[in-house]
């Protein structure tokens, strides 16, 4: 069965309570609940992962490939535009990456505009809540 990893970044853990305005009232388990029935009726398996820390996400990205799992999803949240260092952690993993923003980054502050790890990912969706996650599951389940 493919293995498909979900990997949140920082803050995500406080989805539902944090600036539900631009993040939507859902919490984390609301999104992981989703994804594993959606993933059951796929036929692949997910692991879930959160971390605030980047040297955590960084290290995760190696054991991840060591496991060969098929595919991340990846919300570097705040991340995504400040780490070198998780962009050189994703391309040395060799995996397919899509990288996925709740919100669009692109309709909001300028520092949001520009992703370190959109390069090295396979695609970006960005501003469609929840349903982003949905959309890289089916095409890294698909493949
Ligand atoms: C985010 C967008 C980032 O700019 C922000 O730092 C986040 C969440 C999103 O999902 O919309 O924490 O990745």
């Amino acid at each position: 069965m493919k293995t498909i990893a979900v990997i949140n970044g920082p803050n995500l853990n406080r989805l539902g309570a944090r600036e539900p305005e631009v993040y939507g009232s859902e919490t984390l388990k609301d999104l992981e609940d989703r994804l594993t029935a959606e993933a059951s009726a796929l036929g692949v398996s997910l692991r879930f992962h959160q971390s605030n820390h980047e040297g955590d996400l960084v290290d995760l990205f190696g054991k991840l490939a060591d496991e060969g799992v098929t595919g991340v999803i990846l919300n570097g949240a705040a991340y995504t535009h400040t780490s070198v260092a998780l962009r050189d952690a994703i391309s040395a993993s060799g995996l397919r990456v899509v990288e996925v923003h709740i919100s669009n980054i692109y309709s909001r502050e300028d520092f949001r505009k520009h992703s370190y790890t959109a390069a090295v990912a396979v695609g970006v969706i960005t501003g469609l809540g929840f349903d982003g996650y949905s959309y890289a599951l089916s095409h890294l389940a698909a493949l």
